[in-house]
C-alpha cells in the first residue's frame, strides 16, 4: 500500500518539503527546525482554547486538536507541525481508563499487572482511530505544502505507564515484569506495538508527511536488557509502517547508550537528546542516519542572546552530519516563553547553511 492520491506528499508536495528531504538525506537550503512540545502550554492561545477542556478529551476533538496543531506554525513559522495529540490516546482508544493529570501525566486507574491484563487490549482497528484520522484531515487541508508529523509512543514507554499506573522515574514494576514475568512482558509489549501502527498508519494515511516513535523512558534499561525484551517490537513498529513510505524518526530520552540499537531498528532519522554533542554521536551513526536535535530545552528559557549563540553551536555540530533536523533534545518546557521559542526558530533561519545531501 502507498499514500493515497490526496494526500499532501503528492498534491501539496510535502515529499520535496525542507523536513522530508532533509530527513532523506537529500538536499536542502538550510536544516528544518521544529520542536517536540511547540504547541501547548508555553502559547497563550493554547492555554485559551484549552481552558477547562481535559488534555484526552481535547485530542479527540478533531477541530480543537487541529487548531492546536496549526498554532505554532503560524506563531514561530517552524518547519513542520506535530499533530497534537498524547502517546496515551492510542490504550485510550482501545479502551482503557486513563486520564493526564495536569502537572503529573497520565494516570491508569487499574495497572496491568496479570496475564489476564492482556484481554484488556483489543486488537486494533482502524475505526478505533476515528476522531485522529479526522483531525488529522482538518490540520493538513489547513497546512498547505508545511509537512505534518505524525507519532506514537513506542511500545516500552506506553507499557511503563500501563504496568506502574503513572509516571515513575525508575520504572521498577516495568523492570520486575520483564525480568520475573517475561512472557506477560512480551504479549504486553507486542499488542502495544500493533496498536502504535494501527495508530501511526491512521495519521499517516490520512495527511501525515512524516512520523516519530518517542521511546522516552528507554534510557532506564540496560542495552542487554532493551536488546532482548524491547528492541524486537520497536522493530515491529516501523515495520508495519514501512511500506507507506514517509521518513520515521526514534528518539530517546537519556538513551544514548543505546543509540546504535536505535538506529538499527529501522528508522531513517534518530533524534538526540541534550546529553551529547551532534558531533560526538558514532560515526557509525552519523554515516548511516541523519540525526535530529539537539539543543537543550533549558535554552529556551534563556534571552535572545544566549539562545542565538546555542544554536549556532547546534547547528555547526549539525554541519558534519549526512542530514541535520533542528529541534530541541526533549520537549519545550511549560514555562519557557513564546518568544524565546520564536528566537530560536529566527536564528536556524538565518544561521542555517545549506547542506549538499547525500542522496
Ligand atoms: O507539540 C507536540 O510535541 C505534540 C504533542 C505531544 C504531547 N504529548 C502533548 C501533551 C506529544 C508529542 C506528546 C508525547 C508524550 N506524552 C510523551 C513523549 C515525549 C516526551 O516528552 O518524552 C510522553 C512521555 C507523554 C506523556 C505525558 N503527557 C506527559 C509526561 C505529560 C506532561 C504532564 C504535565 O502536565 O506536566 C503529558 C501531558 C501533555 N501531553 C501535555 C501536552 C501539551 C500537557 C497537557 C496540559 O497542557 O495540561
Amino acid at each position: 500500500m502507498t499514500l493515497p492520491p490526496e494526500h499532501p506528499w503528492w498534491v501539496a508536495d510535502t515529499a520535496n518539503s525542507r523536513l522530508v528531504r532533509a530527513m532523506r538525506a537529500q538536499s536542502v537550503d538550510r536544516p528544518p527546525v521544529w520542536f517536540m512540545r511547540q504547541a501547548g502550554r508555553s502559547l497563550p492561545e493554547y492555554r485559551e482554547v484549552r481552558a477547562g477542556i481535559p488534555m484526552l478529551d481535547t485530542c479527540l476533538d478533531p477541530s480543537l486538536a487541529a487548531e492546536i496543531t496549526l498554532q505554532p506554525v503560524r506563531r514561530h513559522g517552524v518547519d513542520a507541525a506535530i499533530f497534537f495529540s498524547d502517546i496515551v490516546v492510542p490504550v485510550k482508544c482501545a479502551g482503557v481508563d486513563v486520564v493526564i493529570t495536569p502537572g503529573v501525566g497520565p494516570v491508569v486507574a487499574d495497572p496491568f499487572a496479570e496475564v489476564t491484563d492482556l484481554d484488556r487490549l483489543p486488537q486494533p482497528a482502524p475505526e478505533m482511530f476515528d476522531a485522529v484520522a479526522e483531525g488529522v484531515r482538518q490540520t493538513v487541508a489547513q497546512l498547505g505544502s508545511t509537512p505534518l508529523i505524525g507519532f506514537a509512543g513506542a511500545p516500552f514507554t506506553v507499557a511503563s505507564y500501563l504496568i506502574e499506573g503513572g509516571p515513575s522515574r525508575d520504572l521498577p514494576k516495568t523492570k520486575a515484569m520483564m525480568i520475573r514475568q517475561p512472557e506477560m512482558f512480551a504479549g504486553l509489549l507486542g499488542k502495544l506495538a500493533d496498536l502504535a501502527s494501527e495508530f501511526l498508519r491512521v495519521q499517516i494515511t490520512a495527511g501525515a508527511s512524516a512520523m516519530q516513535l518517542f521511546d522516552s523512558w528507554v534510557g532506564a534499561l540496560p542495552a542487554r536488557l532493551y536488546r532482548q525484551h524491547v528492541l524486537p517490537h520497536t522493530m515491529r513498529v516501523f515495520e508495519q509502517v514501512a511500506d507507506l513510505g514517509v521518513p520515521r524518526v526514534h528518539f530517546g530520552v537519556g538513551a544514548n547508550h543505546l543509540a546504535s540499537d536505535m538506529a538499527g531498528a529501522g528508522c531513517d532519522v534518530l533524534g538526540v537528546d541534550f546529553r551529547v554533542d551532534l558531533d560526538a554521536v558514532p560515526t557509525a551513526i552519523r554515516s548511516q542516519l541523519p540525526l535530529q536535535g539537539n539543543l537543550d530545552p533549558a535554552v529556551l528559557l534563556t534571552d535572545a542572546d544566549t539562545i542565538e549563540a546555542e544554536v549556532r553551536r547546534v547547528l555547526a555540530a549539525g554541519r558534519a552530519l549526512r542530514g541535520h533536523v533542528f529541534n530541541l533534545g526533549h520537549g519545550v518546557l511549560p514555562d519557557t516563553p513564546a518568544d524565546n521559542v520564536t528566537a530560536a526558530v529566527r536564528a536556524v533561519q538565518e544561521f542555517g547553511e545549506s547542506f549538499e545531501g547525500v542522496a
